[in-house]
């Protein structure tokens, strides 16, 4: 009788223990951030022109109706400046800044995101509705910061 009640406040002990650590992971990973972090590749940004994908700005089909955009950004203009995608298409945005911090905002929706020199940032979007969509750099870059601007062209 004895052992059966030793055993069983170990348990609870154990479970207890258990639960506390949970939640300390938890609320960790909480505070690192809702979102997951959208720069885990860096790149040299002196040899962004030699470095895949951004050797070759632009949209590439890479899967059936997937399609990745490699965008350079610099003071003060988006290389390439006009997107084509499909409607429905999963479109990974994968940026790169050659000076500053400039920031990627596809107006109305959920894209945006710092770039910062050394760093690959990247997004997926599904674009459902045709049209055009703004792109725009929302981090102050310099005096040509207001006119650094691009467009996604979302067809059927
Ligand atoms: Cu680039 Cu502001």
């Amino acid at each position: 009788m004895h052992l059966h009640k030793y055993e069983k406040i170990w348990l609870i002990f154990g479970i207890g223990s258990l639960l506390v650590f949970l939640s300390v992971i938890g609320v960790g990973a909480y505070y690192k951030g809702q979102q997951p972090p959208s720069c885990l590749t860096t790149i040299d940004p002196e040899k962004v022109d030699q470095t895949a994908p951004f050797d070759q700005p632009g949209v590439k089909q890479v899967g059936d109706n997937h399609y990745q955009v490699a965008i350079v950004m610099q003071a003060f203009a988006f290389t390439p400046n006009t997107i084509k995608v499909p409607k429905g298409a999963t479109v990974d945005f994968v940026v790169t800044t050659k000076d500053v911090v400039h920031g990627f905002e596809i107006a109305g929706t959920n894209v945006n995101m710092m770039v910062e020199p050394g760093y690959v940032s990247t997004a997926t979007k599904v674009f459902d509705k045709k049209g055009e969509y703004l792109i725009l750099c929302n981090e102050y870059c310099g005096t040509g910061h207001h006119m650094m601007t691009a467009k996604v062209e979302v067809t059927d």
